[in-house]
């Protein structure tokens, strides 16, 4: 007999529902669709034209190294294309001891790998934050930091992004009214759509000052900043200080998976009671292979890091010099339109100049501050970013459309 749904006054049909929903993101200026970057040819496309992708994370452009290829080849000959089960039934591998191994190598922490950097700092908030603490959250943390702070269902308090009067009015706030609470301050070391990097020595002494604990979500900073390309609480001297970091491999590092370094108690803890641990399908051998030579890469060759800012610095001085108001610190460089449709037609007029440089707009930045953002890669050539460069001019010439002033 067919299974017929039966009606009842005032629940609508759930395909209405789901078109209402559709409507309503369309509505806002929000809709996204997917396009296809096709790199078979060795370079990226976007239906048959090339263009210059500066809408990657491939940072330090050693998503194509030989010795990541080759990694990864040798590892899924040896161990097959899935792990086959989570890590504490039988998928745990060589290639997983192997990458945290090469992991604690690297930064000296004893490290797990998890299956993303998402489930990393969810894993992260959830097991260190339970209900009894306070969560400190910077407010452009990483959607992936606040999932997390959602998840853990411990009190969540926003801060003024990089601002650390805000942190330390509700650091002192907290102490006077809660004396003994646990409190975790929350932020990303280089923060993926501003672009700039956040006052970790400062925080830092705060956190000493509260009795608090920093945790670092350093995404975008690893391979960047820091000695090895650990990251910016290196780069700042405080790595030895800051008991929860967080990092992926999706990045600078050139293919999958997250991490997370911490002392080897709180791995013990993780690995005993992090649900994105524990009921997650361990990570592909041959990802981790590919990983770990990713590191291997980062501590022979420190100068990656020197040179990707070098890029990024003759980069954001091009736009200056053409006036063009551009965030950002380092390799990520925002340059702000406002209105979703404004950012969405300068993305669209660049694409026809070859760039692609996609438009970011709410929920992912704040309302009112849609942008284009910039991702400076090692792979780009000179004669790119002068092309990118001169795109960005001619676009504001043609259109009239201009970049705010950043802030
Ligand atoms: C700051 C930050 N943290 C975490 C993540 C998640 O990392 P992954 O892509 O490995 O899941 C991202 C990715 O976009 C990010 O920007």
């Amino acid at each position: 007999m067919p299974n017929k749904l039966k009606s009842h006054e005032g629940v609508i049909p759930e395909q209405d529902w789901v078109r209402a929903r559709l409507q309503g993101i369309r509505d806002e200026g929000l809709w996204r669709e997917l396009r296809e970057v096709d790199e078979r040819s060795g370079f990226p496309e976007i239906a048959g034209r090339p263009v210059i992708n500066f809408s990657g994370n491939d940072y330090l452009g050693l998503r194509r190294r030989p010795e990541l290829l080759s990694a990864a080849a040798k590892s899924l000959n040896e161990s097959g294309s899935g792990a086959g089960a989570s890590r504490l039934l039988s998928g745990s591998k060589r290639a997983h001891a192997d990458c945290e191994a090469a992991l604690q190598d690297w930064s000296g922490k004893p490290a797990l790998v998890l299956g993303s950097g998402y489930l990393a700092n969810q894993a992260l908030l959830s097991t260190f934050a339970p209900r009894d603490t306070l969560l400190l959250v910077d407010r452009l943390a990483h959607a992936s930091l606040l999932d997390g702070a959602l998840l853990s269902r411990a009190e969540m308090i926003r801060f003024k992004h990089n601002d650390l009067n805000s942190l330390e009015e509700l650091l002192r706030k907290a102490r006077r009214s809660k004396p003994g609470k646990r409190i975790l301050v929350v932020t990303e070391s280089l923060f993926s759509m501003d672009g700039d990097i956040a006052p970790l020595r400062e925080m830092q002494s705060l956190c000493l000052e509260y009795a608090a604990h920093l945790v670092v979500d350093e995404a975008h900073a690893v391979g960047v900043f820091g000695r090895n390309g650990i990251g910016l609480c290196s780069e700042f001297g405080i790595e030895d200080e800051i008991k929860y970091r967080s990092a992926t491999f999706s990045k600078a590092l050139g293919s999958y998976g997250g991490f997370i370094l911490v002392d080897a108690d709180a791995r013990a803890l993780l690995v005993n009671s992090a649900r994105q641990f524990i009921y997650d399908t361990a990570l592909p051998p041959h990802v981790c292979a590919c990983a770990a030579a990713g590191l291997s890469i980062l501590s022979f060759s420190p100068e990656l890091g020197p040179q990707l800012r070098e890029k990024s610095a003759y980069f954001r001085e091009r736009l200056h010099a053409s006036g063009v108001s551009v965030g950002g610190d380092a390799h990520i460089l925002p340059i702000v339109l406002g209105e979703s449709e404004a950012a969405l037609k300068f993305a669209a007029a660049l694409l026809e100049r070859g760039v692609l440089a996609v438009a970011i707009r709410p929920p992912t930045v704040p309302v009112g501050k849609a942008r284009i953002r910039f991702s400076v890669s090692l792979a780009h050539s000179g004669e790119q970013l002068d092309q990118a460069a001169a795109a960005v001019v001619d676009v504001i010439e043609q259109t009239g459309l201009s970049p705010l002033e950043f802030s």
